[in-house]
């Protein structure tokens, strides 16, 4: 392993048109040294061609790529401490395993190369696998091996774009579990695209969310899923209620009062929203509580899950709510009147 210790990459107002459209704009970025990085947002949003620039495939039409003090803006892909696992990630079928993760050793001695494949071939677990061909192995195991050649020649900074997006959902998370861990040994910074939410959160020291281009909300994923800075931010990493209303006037605290269609609301505002503002209270089902205060509702299914009992709720005007608690919280069968509340500090009040 390199022993120089690993710059941060800063990505300065990166933006990429083709034709008329921006197919990323104006993305700014600091990665820490051996960060875990996900990059989630919908098709087309952006993600692959944000790594193509990191990685040095695609020119920038504006903004710079810095490495530490060094500018990486103009540098072909061979010349940056950077590699990149593509979307479809394609072994060579005539070599073996070994050879596949060596070929981008060449100018190396030979001992040298056997010793680094011997190596990752450990750290993959896959010894004993270096003279198997490609098509032999499962799609977990091809999947290490795609990995390890990416890691061979002992990138600074790898890009994963869909790693784990070719295998089953088993296979997805045994593997999610082992990328973490190899990253978390080697110290080398990661950033992965994906689009699956739970992957991101499970995956990543911090997630950057990406819509049509613009990279609109960076955080440790707790941060994301509490304080999101959008709707769609909110929607995207897990279940939420959305309740309409307008802002009441500026309070001392950051707690503000939304005048809803069935009473006033507390919550969080997120932004420098002005009063009157027509906004979205947005609540986590695990957080709205059954009980004596809060908007009137009916409640009108309650599923049993297991671990949780989920209830859909019926406000007066015919919009329902979600809520999400323990399976020994009865009572509130379906039929019954009741009050939805939540805590005030666990709503976010967000630009409708
Ligand atoms: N070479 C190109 N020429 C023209 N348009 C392109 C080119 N590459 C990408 N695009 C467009 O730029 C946008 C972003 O593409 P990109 O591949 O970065 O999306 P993505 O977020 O990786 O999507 P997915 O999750 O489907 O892989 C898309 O609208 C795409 O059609
Ligand atoms: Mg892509």
């Amino acid at each position: 392993m390199s022993d120089l210790p690993a710059p941060r990459l800063r990505l300065e107002e990166l933006t990429k048109r083709f034709g008329t459209h921006r197919a990323v704009d104006a993305v700014s970025l600091d990665l820490e040294a051996g960060e875990f990085f996900c990059l989630l947002g919908p098709s087309g949003c952006g993600k692959s061609t944000l790594l193509r620039m990191i990685a040095g495939f695609e020119t920038p039409t504006t903004g710079r790529i810095l490495l530490g003090e060094q500018d990486l803006t103009a540098l072909p892909p061979h010349r940056r401490p950077v590699n990149m696992m593509f979307q479809s990630y394609a072994l060579f079928p005539h070599m073996s395993v070994a050879g596949n993760i060596g070929y981008g050793l060449n100018g190396r001695g030979r001992a040298a190369v056997a010793e680094r494949v011997s190596d990752l071939l450990k750290l993959m677990r896959l010894d004993g696998f270096g003279s198997r061909r490609p098509d032999t192995l499962s799609g977990g195991q091809r999947q290490r091996v795609a990995l390890a050649r990416a890691l061979a020649r002992e990138p600074k900074l790898l890009l994963l774009d869909e790693p784990l997006g070719a295998l089953d959902r088993g296979l997805r998370e045994e593997t999610q579990g082992e990328l973490r861990a190899v990253q978390r040994r080697l110290g080398t910074a990661f950033v992965v695209v994906t689009h699956d939410p739970e992957e991101a959160m499970m995956l990543a020291d911090r997630i950057g969310v990406m819509e049509a281009g613009r990279l609109i909300q960076v955080g440790p994923p707790a941060d994301l899923y509490r304080r999101p800075a959008t709707r769609f931010v909110a929607g995207l990493l897990g279940d939420v209620n959305l309740i309409p209303g307008r802002l009441g006037p500026v309070s001392p605290d950051a707690i503000r009062t939304v005048e809803t269609a069935h009473g006033p609301v507390r919550g969080v505002a997120a932004a420098a929203l002005e009063e009157g503002a027509a906004v979205v209270v947005a609540v986590r089902p695990e957080d709205v509580v059954l009980g004596a205060e809060g908007l009137p509702v009916v409640v009108t299914d309650a599923v049993f899950l297991g671990d949780r009992l989920r209830r859909t709720l019926r406000l007066p005007d015919g919009a329902t709510l979600r809520s999400s608690g323990r399976p020994a919280e009865a009572g509130a069968a379906p039929g019954s009147d009741a009050r939805a509340g939540f805590p005030a500090d666990v709503a976010v009040i967000l630009p409708a």
